[in-house]
């Protein structure tokens, strides 16, 4: 967290602490941060993700890019103080959250290391899992779900992502995610099993 700008603030301590809502909810709180290209699959597999988890019983919600841009961060472009900003908001939110107790799921393109590992640093151990969905920039682009790499070719988009925009791809994410061998299931299988693992998830 930030220092705040506003003075007179003090931290309020509530009754009710971490281990009380990882019983309530049986499962602990976590950021589960998609990282990926536009078109990767993140969403979709992310969405995968949040029905598996509900569907054990598990508090999951997915905060996802283009959504979050309508409401809480529709002041916000593409350029690069502009995503600084658009993570920064979400990571809070994402922390809330998970400090809530939920399983957050988040897909955001989140292209600077630096933002995601900012976010690492303000959650506890072991609570942030970042999953890399690696899919190729040529394979994302024959994609082109909502035809914006077509759109970003022809000149009428700037900043995009992996064309004139960088994309830094985690050094070492918890999960990576190979999706060109990969069905959606699968890769959101993939993240339950390191959720399990790692004692994420409680009994099911
Ligand atoms: S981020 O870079 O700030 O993390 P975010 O995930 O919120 O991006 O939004 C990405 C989505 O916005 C893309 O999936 C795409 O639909 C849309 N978009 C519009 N313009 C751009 C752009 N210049 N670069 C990347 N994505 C864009």
């Amino acid at each position: 967290m930030s220092a705040p700008k506003g003075e007179n603030l003090t931290w309020h301590v509530g009754e009710v602490d971490k281990t009380a809502r990882t019983a309530a909810h049986g499962h602990r709180g976590a950021v589960l941060w998609f990282t990926g290209l536009s078109g990767s699959g993140k969403s979709t597999i992310g969405h995968r993700v949040e029905r598996m988890l509900i569907e054990r019983g598990a508090f999951a919600y997915v905060l996802d890019g283009d959504n979050i841009r309508h409401g809480l961060n529709s002041d916000l472009g593409f350029a690069p103080e502009d995503r600084v900003e658009n993570i920064r908001r979400i990571g809070e939110v994402a922390r809330l959250f998970a400090d809530a107790g939920a399983l957050v799921v988040s897909a955001f393109i989140s292209p600077y290391r630096k933002d995601r590992d900012r976010i690492r640093g303000l959650m506890g151990e072991g609570e942030f899992v970042e999953v890399f969905v690696d899919t190729p920039l040529e394979v994302c682009e024959a994609r082109d779900p909502k035809g914006l790499y077509k759109k970003a070719r022809a000149g009428e988009i700037s900043n995009f992502t992996g064309l004139d925009a960088p994309y830094e791809a985690p050094e070492r994410p918890e999960v990576h995610l190979l999706t060109a061998d990969l069905s959606i299931d699968e890769a959101a299988a993939q993240v339950i099993r390191y959720l399990e693992q790692q004692n994420i998830l409680g009994e099911s």
